[in-house]
């Protein structure tokens, strides 16, 4: 499992390298929400990359209220609006690998267990953020925000293109 993580990071650094470099730019949630659209590579079955969309939908909103909360000391409605934001985030990030798993499982895709792992891996790094804000500065909890969202655009563009080539191969692309 390990050495599978390894190669993945390995593949997707370049993707997401630069992830890093744009946020201490100082964009508008939209600048940023569309770079991070540009990157996105779209899977099929066609309502999984609307989810992923619906994701980063999400994690530009974060990114805007982590970034005003930097500025200056966090107010305690902002702290709040933090931990909600957090919560939903990792709500529907659950509820898309819930239908992920599904799909997969329903369609025989063969990596379905390494798929399943790295889901649960996901939901638990999100846990520690979440753990974090609780406890810790909003500064703190950054890098490790960061982290989290390169792993899940890591995920996106090389795990789940594995079921999305073979959704292609076996039906083709979708109509729209
Ligand atoms: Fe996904
Ligand atoms: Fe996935």
């Amino acid at each position: 499992m390990k050495h599978q993580d390894k190669n993945i990071n390995n593949n997707e650094e370049s993707d997401t390298a630069d992830l890093a470099a744009e946020y201490v730019r100082d964009l508008s949630q939209e600048e940023f929400r569309s770079n991070l659209m540009k990157k996105l590579r779209p899977v099929e079955p066609r309502q999984f990359h609307r989810q992923h969309e619906k994701l980063i939908d999400m994690i530009s909103e974060l990114y805007m209220l982590i970034r005003t909360m930097q500025r200056r000391r966090p107010t305690a409605e902002e702290r709040q609006a933090l931990f909600k934001m957090l919560g939903e985030f990792k709500q529907y990030a659950a509820t898309h690998f819930r239908e992920e798993e599904r799909y997969m499982q329903q369609t025989n895709f063969p990596g379905v267990t390494d798929h399943q792992a790295a889901h649960a891996r996901f939901v638990s790094k999100v846990l520690e953020v979440e753990e974090r804000v609780r406890n810790e500065s909003v500064s703190y909890v950054v890098e490790l925000f960061f982290m989290v969202i390169d792993w899940l655009f890591s995920h996106i563009n090389h795990m789940d293109r594995l079921y999305s080539d073979i959704h292609i191969k076996r039906w083709g692309p979708s109509k729209k």
